[in-house]
């Protein structure tokens, strides 16, 4: 179950009442998602062609804005993203991310809901997408990326997401120079990152977050 929650920011995320926990800061869903992912992200990557793995699809939020930024920049795609307990359509129409997107956008964000799970679709062309429906602690990869988005629950919420059995799983799937950025700062994480063989910087964070990190590959 989830209930829809404003952020500071004027846009919505959901709280999850089976993690206790929200999808997003609350000091504001978008600025986050842009803060981390995409500008600490995506914007640090300088090839004009990446792969990108998401660690839970969520809202869809972290997607789409990646497809907004790559369109800007005339950049290609390959989006994979991870989601075990996918959000049904009516909570997602509920959401005001309209609001802060064109026309053309919102018939690609829904595009990225309405598609089906396990099948690489075309979206536009520059971007590839593909969701999986599967529980990522399980999971096995078998292609290569060039950008991680760790956006699970809080590792006090869902330990087992954060493990360093977990982070080296995504080491061995980066390309050479890869990164992943996620949120969490926390002591556990670097650790367990560190311990999985990256080297993990701490970034200041956007409002209300401290500090961010940005783990690459050697
Ligand atoms: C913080 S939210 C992600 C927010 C999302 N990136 C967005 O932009 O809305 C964490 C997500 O991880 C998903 N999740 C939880 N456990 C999972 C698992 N074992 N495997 C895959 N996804 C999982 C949750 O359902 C949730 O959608």
């Amino acid at each position: 179950m989830t209930s829809i929650i404003k952020t500071d920011d004027g846009s919505n995320t959901l709280y999850s009442n089976t993690f206790n926990d929200q999808y997003h800061s609350t000091f504001g869903a978008l600025q986050e998602s842009l803060f981390i992912y995409i500008q600490t992200g995506l914007n640090y990557c300088e090839q004009n062609s990446l792969k990108i793995f998401e660690v839970g699809f969520g809202t869809g939020l972290n997607a789409i804005l990646t497809f907004i930024e790559g369109f800007k920049k005339n950049i290609n795609i390959e989006y994979h993203t991870i989601e075990l307990f996918p959000i049904n359509i009516e909570t997602i129409n509920q959401l005001n991310y309209f609001e802060f997107i064109s026309n053309d956008q919102k018939l690609v964000y829904k595009k990225l809901h309405n598609c089906k799970w396990n099948k690489k679709i075309k979206i536009s062309e520059n971007f590839t997408f593909q969701k999986i429906k599967y529980d990522f602690n399980n999971y096995i990869f078998n292609e290569k990326y060039d950008l991680i988005y760790f956006d699970a629950f809080a590792p006090d919420k869902q330990p087992s997401m954060w493990s360093d059995k977990n982070f080296a799983k995504l080491y061995d799937t980066l390309n050479n120079k890869g990164i992943l950025t996620t949120y969490s700062s926390k002591g556990i994480v670097k650790n367990n990152l560190r311990k999985a063989g990256f080297k993990v910087t701490r970034l200041d964070g956007p409002k209300g977050k401290r500090h961010i990190l940005r783990a690459q590959k050697l």
